[in-house]
Formats: structure tokens, C-alpha cells, sequence
């Protein structure tokens, strides 16, 4: 038996950190940039589960999160490993606000469970994919393994139920790489320590990016593109405030302003990784060249509808 199973990337529109601390937010996913594991039957008895992940970086806590994925899967399905080997490959830039960790476990977790052909239903793999989450960042808010596993646009506030989002018009998004990796969990560490050490400064903020993203829903629902590009650019200056933005991601983001687009924000954890532009499909193309030209190391267009 020869299996694949794939999970797209995630870019988070509105709300990242406040989400940590039951505020809402916002993320769709990117299905042209995937994860993927193919697994491979044709070996000996005796061969065990064998995890082979060539293009992630052997960093510790990958395999960790890998090994810690198929325990949970085999744990939930009450069913012994297969002798199998397993390939994990992934298009998604680690540490880059892509949603790679989640992407990666929800793919190897599809495939282990089609394997033993008990494909698991959406609720239980989120929530399973939730606690391999904690192995990489820590104190996750879940977001990125729900707009991943569901591969749905989301609303998504902590320990609520989940609510997708209707889209009223289809919006096109520019995303850039800065070519930094900067990991999650650092940056929602940091941004603890300011709500603890300044919480009347941080509160504020926090309080606004929520504003923000309920406004956000609005516009999208009802198709209001240049609300919407306005409304990300308000919500990256409150990210800045709360020091998870850099010099690399602003450079981008006005490069992106300045070529046209409607609004630009970082995306995810921030420090490096991606920014996202809302742009029209007609300027897309200027906006993307306009990212290269201000140093983005990759760019692509996404269509969310
Ligand atoms: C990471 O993609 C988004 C953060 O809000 C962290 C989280 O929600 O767990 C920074």
C-alpha cells in the first residue's frame, strides 16, 4: 500500500496574540502551499513505524512533535503501529507564521489513520493536532490547527465553538516571505512578559486588535475590500506596539502600502517570517514584484473564497 495525505498552510488575517488571550481572530487557509506524507507498506515485518522527514530541519522538538503525533493517533484509534515507512515533506517555511508545525502533524496524522483505514473526523484530529501544537509554541491558542485541519476560513475565539466565516467577495492576498525564521513560542513569550510587566499599556491593545477583528468580519462578510485593507494595516501598528514586528516585516508592508495594495500586516507570530497585502487581482501582480524588489525572498497571490 502506497498512501499521500496533505494540509494546506494558514495565513492569520486579524487578531494574532490577542488571540492567546480569548480575543478573536481571523485566518484562512493557503490550499496552494501544502504539507504532505506519503506512506510506504512495501517493507519487512518487524520494520516498525519509521518517520523520515528530509527537508524539515533536524531540530529536536519536529521529531518530537512527529513521534508525539502518531503516539496520539494510534492512542485515539486503540490500533497498533504499522510497519510503514513514512515520508514528511512540507512546501511551508518553517518558523515563518505559515502554520508548517500544524500542517506537517495534521498530514502524517491523515496518512497513519488512512493506513489503518480509520480516517479520523475533523473534531477529533483538531484536537489532537492541538496538543502536538503545545510541543511547538507552547501555549498555543488553536487557531492554526483549526483553519488548517477544517481548511476553512475562521473565526475563531479560544475555547469557543468554531464558526467559518461566509466570504461576500472573493479577496486576493500577497504573501511575503522576509526570509527570517522567528519561532512562535518567543514571540508569545515576549509579548506575556509586556501584559504582565505593563498590563495598562498591553490591555489596550489588545482590547483594539479584538475591535478590530470583529469589524474584520463584517467587511469580509459583506465584501468590503478597502474596509478590510484598512483595517489590517490599523491591526499590524498595534502589533508593532507590542514589539512583534521588525524592521524586515515593516519594510515590506510599506513597500507593499506604497505599490497600491488596500492594507498589509505581518502575519502569525511575527519577528520575521510572512506578511500579507490585500491587493485587487489587477495590481497583484505590481505588488508582488514591488515585495521582490523591497527584498522578500518569496511571494505568492492566494485567492480566498
Ligand atoms: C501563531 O500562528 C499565532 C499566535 O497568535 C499564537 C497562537 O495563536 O497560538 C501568535
Amino acid at each position: 500500500m502506497f498512501i499521500t495525505a496533505t494540509a494546506p498552510a494558514k495565513v492569520i488575517l486579524f487578531g494574532e496574540h490577542a488571540v492567546v488571550y480569548g480575543k478573536p481572530a481571523i485566518a484562512v487557509p493557503v490550499s496552494g502551499i501544502r504539507a504532505s506524507a506519503s506512506l510506504d507498506t512495501h517493507v519487512p515485518d518487524g520494520h516498525g513505524l519509521r518517520i523520515i522527514a528530509p527537508d524539515l530541519e533536524p531540530a529536536r522538538d519536529v521529531d518530537d512533535a512527529l513521534s508525539l503525533t502518531a503516539r496520539l493517533v494510534f492512542d485515539a484509534l486503540g490500533t497498533p503501529l504499522p510497519d510503514a515507512n513514512v515520508v514528511v515533506q512540507s512546501q511551508i517555511p518553517i518558523a515563518s507564521g505559515l502554520g508548517s508545525g500544524a500542517a506537517v502533524s495534521t498530514a502524517l496524522a491523515r496518512v497513519l489513520s488512512a493506513a489503518v483505514d480509520c480516517p479520523l473526523d475533523l473534531a477529533t484530529l483538531n484536537a489532537l493536532i492541538y496538543e502536538v501544537e503545545k510541543v511547538h509554541h507552547g501555549t498555543p491558542s488553536g487557531i492554526d490547527n483549526t483553519v488548517i485541519v477544517y481548511e476553512r476560513p475562521v473565526y475563531f475565539v479560544r475555547e469557543c465553538p468554531i464558526e467559518h466565516i461566509a466570504i461576500g467577495m472573493p479577496f486576493t492576498l500577497v504573501i511575503a516571505d522576509t526570509g527570517q525564521r522567528a519561532p512562535t513560542r518567543e514571540s508569545v513569550g515576549d509579548v506575556r512578559k509586556l501584559l504582565e510587566t505593563q498590563p495598562e499599556q498591553t490591555q489596550p491593545i489588545l482590547d483594539s486588535i479584538a475591535e478590530i477583528a470583529e469589524a474584520a468580519r463584517f467587511a469580509i462578510e459583506t465584501g468590503n475590500a478597502v474596509e478590510l485593507g484598512h483595517l489590517m494595516s490599523s491591526n499590524h501598528q498595534l502589533l508593532q506596539k507590542l514589539t512583534v514586528s521588525s524592521t524586515e516585516l515593516d519594510t515590506l508592508i510599506k513597500a507593499a502600502e506604497s505599490a497600491g495594495a488596500l492594507g498589509a500586516k505581518l502575519s502569525g507570530g511575527g519577528r520575521g517570517g510572512n506578511m500579507v497585502a490585500l491587493v485587487t487581482p489587477e495590481s497583484a501582480k505590481t505588488i508582488a514584484q514591488a515585495l521582490m524588489d523591497a527584498g522578500a525572498y518569496r511571494v505568492i497571490s492566494t485567492l480566498v473564497s
